[in-house]
């Protein structure tokens, strides 16, 4: 039998950087593909050969793609030109030896037809090419190490245009371990899977959470979208990645990420990291 290869994109994202150990230890070759292979070298084992690959440059597509059985294809984080960058990337993918494509993108975004990830959706699923989605919920891992821990540690609340929508956020790591279950077997061929975590929490809830766990109050105010536009520029935002956040919240706002799904625990066939355990794994990391 012959060893599967797969291409791993977005490599030193927050997916990433879980998902190319797991496929290691799960014994196939993995290549990782990244913009900034010095960076990639310094996070992976030196088995994991580290390509360079920039979807805005075809140039970098067939050291990518020529040795790969499969591919992990990660869009880039809150693009609203997603649908134009990488679509290049994934015909060409189609167009070689690749024969499974597992395509991360979000849980809801089948509500709204032309939003730029249910595009890239829609052109994987007209391909002949093998695919499996995977829409995972709002990530745990935005309390940390992500853009919520920030607010955090500089402002000491948590303000976000969530209202009392409830989300169930998921683990990243939860959700590498189900992408690497996805490469590694054919039983996912043709279904897209939604992610979430074990429970549904407003996000005033999450913030009791983080408060018990950090061991002082850690307030959490619903901000107005005008508020949060200023917030996330502050932080060096840029306008369009901020339409796309708003989006998200709007979404949590109405309800649309509320819903806990089975899919994950199914398939790793265990319980999925809740709120309150990430939390108490990462309580000093608020300080
Ligand atoms: N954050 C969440 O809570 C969440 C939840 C559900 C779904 N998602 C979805 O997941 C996707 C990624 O978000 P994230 O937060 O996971 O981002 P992330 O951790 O920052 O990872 C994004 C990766 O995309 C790569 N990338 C960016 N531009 C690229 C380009 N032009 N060519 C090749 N690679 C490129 C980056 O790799 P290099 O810099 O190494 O090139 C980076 O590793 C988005 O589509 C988002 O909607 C996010």
């Amino acid at each position: 039998m012959t060893t599967e290869k797969i291409l791993v994109t977005g490599a030193t994202g927050k997916i990433g950087r879980e998902l190319v150990p797991r496929l290691l230890a799960a014994g196939v070759e993995v290549k990782a593909g990244t913009r900034n292979p010095d960076r990639g070298r310094s996070l992976f084992p030196s088995g994991v050969e580290v390509v360079e690959l920039n979807y805005n440059r075809t140039e970098t597509y067939d050291a990518a793609l020529t040795w790969a059985d499969r591919v992990f294809l990660m869009p880039p984080p809150f693009s609203p030109d997603a649908h134009a960058s990488i679509v290049p990337f994934l015909d060409w993918a189609v167009s070689t030896r690749v024969r499974h494509v597992v395509l991360l993108t979000g849980m809801a975004v089948t509500d709204f037809d032309e939003l730029p990830l249910r595009r890239v959706e829609r052109h994987l699923e007209d391909q002949d090419t093998e695919h499996t989605i995977l829409r995972p919920n709002l990530y745990m891992q935005n309390f940390h190490p992500g853009f919520i821990s920030r607010q955090i540690r500089e402002d000491g609340r948590i303000r976000l245009p969530a209202g009392q929508g409830k989300v169930s956020l998921v683990d990243v790591r939860d959700v590498a371990a189900v992408a690497s279950r996805a490469l590694t077997s054919d039983d996912h061929f043709g279904r897209a899977l939604t992610l979430t975590g074990p429970e549904s929490l407003t996000l005033e809830e999450a913030a009791e959470v983080v408060s018990e766990a950090a061991g002082r109050s850690i307030p959490f105010e619903s901000v107005g979208d005008e508020d949060f536009r200023g917030i996330l520029s502050r932080s060096g935002w840029g306008p369009a990645e901020i339409e796309a956040i708003l989006g998200l919240f709007g979404s949590i706002r109405e309800g649309g990420r509320a819903a806990i799904h089975p899919e994950g625990e199914e398939i790793l066939e265990r319980e999925l990291r809740n709120f309150r355990s990430f939390a108490r794994e990462h309580a000093r990391s608020w300080d």
